[in-house]
Formats: C-alpha cells, structure tokens, sequence
C-alpha cells in the first residue's frame, strides 16, 4: 500500500470522524467546536505515537503547538505593553497612557494551560489583558511561572507568588500609579486553580492578609481527588478537552508515575488516611440539583497505589480542600463555569462551599460553551462563547473593583 493510499485512508476517517462525531446541541457554533475537538482529538493521537516512539513526550506537542500563538508586546494608543521581569519572573505589563487623576485598580493574570503550557505571551491572554487594561483603566500584570514537567509542583505557585509580592510593594504600586485597595487576582483553568490558591496562601500570611480585594476564575479546576463527578462523566470524551487528556496532561505537574495515571483515570488515586478530604469535595452535597441528574454519588477508592503521592492530599494542588472556616477569610469572588466541561463541577462545588462560608461570590454559568473558550476567541477561530465570557468577566471587574 502506497503512501498515497495511505494518507487517504487516514483523511476518510478523520473527515467520517469529524461529520459524525456528536457535538451536543445547543453548543454555539458547533462546526468550530467540532473542528477544535477534531484538532485536538488527532494532536493527542499524534502526540500518542511520538511519546511512543520516542520522539518527545507527550505533552510537548502540546507546548509546541501553543507557541505558534505567541505575539510581540505591542504598545498602542491608549497602552504601554512591555515584556520584563519581578524577581527573575518574566510578566508582561499593560499600563494605560492616559494622564489619571486617580490611582488605577490592577488586575493579576494568571493563564491557563494544564501547568504544562501557556503563557501570556498568547494572543488570546493578550487580547483579554490588553481589553482589560483598556475597559478598565487598569494596569495589568501577567506572570509566566515556571511549567512542568521540568519543573513540577510547587514550582507554578512558587512563582506566582513572588510575583505577586514583588508587585504589591509600596514603592512598585506607586511607580505603576496602582490603588492598594483595588487589586484582583485572576486566572483560566489551570491559571484560576493558581489564582485561588495564592489567595489562599496570602490570606494565611499575616503581612500579606487582606491585600487582595477580588478573586476571578475562569473555568477553573480545583481538585485532584474525585475525578468522576457528574461533569467529568458527562464530558469524558469532550468536546476540546477530554477527561483523559486533562488528566495526562495536568499530572505531569505534580508526578512523573506512569502508573498513577491508570489509577486516576478509575478514580482509585487517593492514599490510605485521605478519606477525611472527601467532604470537602463530595458533589452530592454541593451541586445544585439542576446538575446531580441521574448521576449516584460513588466515592473515590482509596489506598490501590504504592506509590504514596501525599501531595494528592495538599490543598496547595486541590483548594477546595480547605475547611469552612479558611474559605470564610476569602475576598470578593467571581466564577464562571461552562456547561461542556469536565471542570465544570469544581466550580460549581466552589461556589456553594464559599457561599456557605458568607463569602460573596457571583457566578455566571455558559450554558452553551466549552472549556477553554477564551483560547479560541482570536484568530484564527474567533469562538464567540469565547468573546462573550472575556466580556462578563471585564464587565465584572467594571462593576466590583
Ligand atoms: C483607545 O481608547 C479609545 C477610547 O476608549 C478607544 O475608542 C480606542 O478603540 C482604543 N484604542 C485601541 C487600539 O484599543
Ligand atoms: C457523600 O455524600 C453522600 C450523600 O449525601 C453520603 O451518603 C456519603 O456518605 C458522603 N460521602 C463522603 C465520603 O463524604
Ligand atoms: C481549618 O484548617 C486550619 C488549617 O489547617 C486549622 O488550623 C483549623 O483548626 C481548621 N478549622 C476547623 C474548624 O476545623
């Protein structure tokens, strides 16, 4: 069998894949989210075979094909854009030209990309910051941590918050014109997991407590302890991003076990002694009802690994691990969650838990977007869902900062 053959066999799959894969209904725009989970699906299948092969690992493809999204800090009319560093940690700044009276609220963005890719460097992060920066007046600042697998847990939160301490000096939030009182920590998916434990982290750190007036998180995940919640069943296979790719992906942040991976993907990770956690997390007390459906609450079997990974149990990798009376100190908050999304239940449980400890939180649930949506809201897909979450979470800091 020739080449030829070959690729067109492979193009007749992938073209009776893509016209009958089901998308759910009510999806917007479903040809362009049928075309980025296709995209998708044949990137993990490619980054399968080059793992195996030996090529590189898995989730540098990943990384690889993120990077083709890099863009220049670009200066316009209204900002100053520019590329430096806090303490040895790049970030980039978007600061307003525009002579101001006042001092300016800030905002802290931290992007997403399952602890082994992104960066802000991205033209749909820049796209959300520079509007942002603009809508707002703000300055804003975006960190690159440090990614795994070269540098693993806690490397991301360590960053994170060097920068954030470097910023919030006096004489740094002078220079930038920034009003202390009016600074927000904010972040996607993996980034909104890191934007809600460093205020955790602040909070417990007496010179550091109550320096943040709002936390925004986009999408975020929040947990590594029950990876089969309604939502993770509900969107196993996609669309964009399955349960198996977030798994594979996000592990490399905190193990380099292969084995464990089978042991998460059935939910029998947790170690022996961590069953304590399971309230803090037990979707059948913080869903609303609306989204438990059929589905029949099954706890996480524990003690099945060897391979002990305590830090399973930190809640430095799942926030929501923090009883009631931690939550209680926690700012002003924004959440949005997405119906097609695997991640969709650690935000949900968030709201309900933070609520219940009195915090205020405002929640805007999509109901017809995916995970990710932002990434895809410039060039080339221009996902409106996208568009339209960038524009409630401004919209929010608009009205709350
Ligand atoms: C600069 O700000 C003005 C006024 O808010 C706005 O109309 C214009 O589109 C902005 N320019 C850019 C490049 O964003
Ligand atoms: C989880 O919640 C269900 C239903 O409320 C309850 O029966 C179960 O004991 C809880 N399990 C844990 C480990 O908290
Ligand atoms: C909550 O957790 C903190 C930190 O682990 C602990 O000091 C505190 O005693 C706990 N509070 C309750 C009510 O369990």
């Amino acid at each position: 069998m020739g080449n030829k053959t070959l690729l067109f066999g492979f193009s007749c799959i992938l073209l009776a894949y893509y016209t009958y894969m089901p998308i759910p209904e009510n999806i917007e725009e479903p040809w362009k989210v049928r075309f980025i989970d296709i995209l998708t699906k044949i990137t993990t299948l490619t980054a399968t075979l080059f793992e195996y092969t030996g090529l590189m690992n898995f989730e540098h493809l990943f990384f690889i094909i993120t990077k083709t999204q890099y863009i220049e800090p670009i200066s316009d009319e209204n900002l100053t854009v520019i590329d430096t560093e806090f303490s040895n940690i790049p970030v980039r700044l978007y600061l307003p030209k525009r002579k101001s009276e006042r001092q300016r609220p800030a905002v802290i963005y931290i992007h997403g990309g399952a602890f082994v890719t992104g960066s802000f460097k991205m033209r749909p992060y820049d796209f959300v910051n520079r509007m942002t920066a603009n809508r707002l007046d703000a300055v804003v600042v975006a960190p690159d941590y440090r990614l795994a697998p070269q540098y693993q847990f806690p490397a991301a939160i360590e960053d994170c918050i060097i920068v954030i301490k470097s910023f919030l000096q006096d004489k740094v939030l002078e220079k930038y014109g920034v009003d202390p009182a009016h600074i927000c920590i904010s972040g996607d998916s993996s980034g909104g997991a890191l934007a809600g434990i460093v205020i955790q982290l602040l909070q417990d750190d007496p010179e550091y407590r109550n320096k943040i007036k709002a936390q925004a998180m986009i999408y975020p995940g929040l947990q590594a302890v029950d990876t089969w919640m309604p939502s993770y069943q509900e969107n196993e296979n996609g669309p964009f991003l399955s349960r198996k790719l977030a798994i594979m992906l996000s592990m490399q942040y905190f193990t380099k076990e292969k084995e464990l991976l089978n042991a998460i993907l059935r939910n029998e990770h947790m170690p022996k002694g961590s069953r304590d956690l399971f309230k803090f997390v037990n979707w059948s007390h913080f869903l609303p009802e609306k989204y438990k459906k059929n589905h029949v609450y099954r706890e996480p079997i524990i003690g099945k690994v060897n391979t002990l990974c305590s830090l399973l149990s930190d809640k430095r990798l799942s926030p929501l691990l923090v009883n009631d009376s931690q939550l209680q100190n926690l700012p002003l908050t924004y959440v949005i969650t997405c119906e097609y999304d695997i991640l969709r239940d650690d935000g949900l449980i968030y709201v309900t838990r933070l609520r219940n400890a009195g915090v205020p939180v405002t929640h805007d649930h999509i109901e017809d977007a995916i995970h990710g949506a932002i990434s895809f809201s410039t060039a080339p897909m221009y996902l409106h869902s996208g568009l339209r979450i960038i524009d409630k979470y401004i919209s929010w800091l608009q009205e709350n900062l």
